[in-house]
């Protein structure tokens, strides 16, 4: 029998309960008990276990929404969080925020450095994955000439943001495409890897892209990248708080996240991760005084901003924890499974996303034959109230499908009826 000592000691027990208190405690500890020991498969499956999960958050379920690829809400003990900091920050902010508050970014910054699996120093708390990436993307010294490798369905910002350097710097930008779903991870690798030539200074690419919800093989790509000296910055926009991982399996040399989607966290959280020989030679993209060279702080300086944002980053961490990535990640596969397995067996429809879980985890994307995408969304919401995100790319479309932890197997169920009625064979 699990006690509930054992329970504290297998599942790291204390934050795994702090992460669901003022929620029905009992119910949460009486159903992680009762799953304590089982595998992610079996509790993927344990609709007595998801549906303490779902009352968590303050949700409006008249909507279905199948876009939390866009960004999440957070569980009521991180959106309480963040209220309550906010309220200390607005008593006296010059005091209240910046002495007492803001200093608590460096426990934020130590956890996230421990899920991440870097050094702290390595860490740089940003707003999103935008300015993450735009921090390694604009702060790189690239001269006329120099070239930087990405693949035609990185993040449109992203792509914009090398687009300009190309009209300010003359840096040139060159552009893969890769099969949709491929076949394998090696293709992924082989075709970035191809495109390098003796200018090429940077590659720069998804960890899981957010139109088809590949997965790229990193560290694979890093490392031949490394041996040639050239530099590797990683999207994982997507990524972080999905499905497990560790910077030791990627190797990267810049790693941006948003912490407003999967690790839902309060909008407007994110990272920069900056692997350590690299902190000095990378531009802040909001300078920094010289005597911050080489501390990952200067990354940081962007002037008055909230600091309860940032902090409830910390509760969100604990309620992540207390579900841990790994069930996490097993309940969104089997989510997404649900959906993409029917669709996937009626001629009616193609899933652009390879189900193996080696290449893809919550994000699907499917075609619905014959029927333009943006047909499909209005259906969707006009008919149903389900969200779901149109992907219209120059060499595919899709609907991008993307289920949460507090979504129920009756929102899976009544989108997969609601496209088989589009498509006529319901
Ligand atoms: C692949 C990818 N990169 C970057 C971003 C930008 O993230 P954020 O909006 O948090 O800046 C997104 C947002 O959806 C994304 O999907």
């Amino acid at each position: 029998m699990v006690t509930r000592r054992g329970f504290l000691q297998t599942t790291g027990g204390i934050a795994a309960l702090a992460a669901f208190r003022d929620d029905g405690i009992a119910r949460i500890e009486a159903a992680a008990l009762r799953t304590a020991g089982a595998s992610p498969a079996d509790v993927a499956a344990d609709e007595n276990y998801w549906r303490e999960i779902q009352q968590a958050f303050t949700l409006d379920r008249t909507i279905i929404n199948l876009n939390n690829g866009g960004c999440c809400p957070s569980p009521r003990v991180v959106h309480e969080a963040l209220k309550r900091y906010l309220d200390i920050s607005n008593q006296s902010p010059v005091y209240h925020m910046w002495q007492i508050l803001e200093p608590n970014i460096e426990s934020v910054r130590r956890r996230l450095a421990a899920a991440f699996g870097c050094d702290p120093e390595e860490m740089a708390v940003t707003r999103n994955a935008s300015e993450a990436l735009q921090i390694a993307q604009l702060g790189l010294d690239l001269k006329a000439g120099d070239e930087v490798v990405t693949t035609n369905q990185d993040y449109g910002r992203m792509l914009d943001t090398w687009q300009q350097r190309v009209r300010r710097d003359g840096i040139k930008l060159t552009q893969v495409s890769f099969p949709v779903p491929p076949e394998s991870m090696d293709v992924l690798a082989e075709r970035l890897l191809a495109a390098i030539t003796p200018a090429t200074r940077v590659l720069h690419f998804c960890h899981i892209t957010n139109l088809t919800g590949q997965i790229f093989p990193v560290k694979k790509i890093a490392d031949q990248a490394r041996r040639r000296g050239i530099k590797t910055i990683v999207d994982g926009a997507h990524a972080f708080a999905h499905f497990p991982f560790k910077a030791s399996d990627l190797e990267c040399d810049y790693y941006g996240t948003s912490l407003h989607k999967w690790l839902l966290a309060p909008i407007g959280t994110g990272f920069l991760y900056v692997r350590k020989e690299n902190i000095p030679t990378l531009w802040p993209l909001t300078p920094a005084a010289a005597s911050r060279a080489d501390n990952i702080r200067k990354f940081e300086e962007i002037g008055t901003h909230p600091a309860a944002n940032h902090n409830a980053i910390a509760e969100a961490l604990t309620f992540h924890e207390g579900i841990g990535v790994e069930r996490k990640a097993a309940r969104l596969r089997y989510l997404r499974n649900r959906w993409a397995d029917r669709l996937g067996r009626n001629p009616k429809f193609r899933i652009h996303t390879n189900l193996d879980p080696a290449h893809s985890c919550a994000i699907g994307n499917v075609q619905t034959l014959g029927v333009p995408t943006g047909k499909v969304v209005a259906h969707l919401w006009e008919k149903w109230r389900i969200i779901a995100t149109p992907i219209v790319h120059a060499e595919y479309e899709g609907l991008r499908v993307t289920p949460n932890v507090y979504t129920t197997l009756e929102e899976i169920d009544t989108f997969t009826a609601a496209m088989e009625q589009l498509a006529g064979t319901a």
